[in-house]
């Protein structure tokens, strides 16, 4: 019995390992062109094109009180970025300009899980 319960331990830790391999992936494809993630070099960020990541989820975890809140507003900035929704400063905008619409590049449901995995940095 405490053999199985191991052995289902370890089944399981490994499944969800995967899973966050796998959005650690899907999430650099999709937003690590702009938004500096995995290893940083001197050569990506002298041609950063965004704030990092870890900067864009501080800012969303300061302005909104719940989860399902900043999962929503990521969801919907990545798909229709306005400047009067923006909550970088007009010094971010100046920089790097307004965030293009990610439309027809990512699905909804794929920013979500970007959305939770970049939360939980
Ligand atoms: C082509 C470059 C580019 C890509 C790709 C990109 N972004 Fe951005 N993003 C930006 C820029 C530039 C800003 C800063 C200006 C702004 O806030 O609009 C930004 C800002 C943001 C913000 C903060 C908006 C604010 O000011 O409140 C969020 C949230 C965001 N990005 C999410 C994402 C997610 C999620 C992805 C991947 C699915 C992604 N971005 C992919 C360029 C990009």
């Amino acid at each position: 019995m405490r053999k199985l319960l191991f052995l289902s331990f370890i089944i399981v830790a490994s499944i969800s390992l995967q899973a966050s391999d796998d959005v650690a992936d899907l999430a650099e494809k999709k937003c690590g062109e702009c938004h500096l993630m995995g290893l940083l070099t001197k050569e990506k960020i002298d041609n950063m094109k965004a704030p990092p990541y870890w900067a864009m989820s501080k800012k969303v975890k300061l302005e909104f009180q719940n989860r399902a809140e900043m999962i929503d507003f990521i969801v919907d900035y990545t798909l229709n970025p306005t400047e009067d929704k923006m909550l970088f400063s007009p010094m971010t905008k100046k920089r790097f300009g307004l965030m293009p619409s990610q439309k027809g590049k990512v699905t909804e449901d794929e920013i979500r899980k970007i959305a939770e995995y970049f939360l939980n940095k």
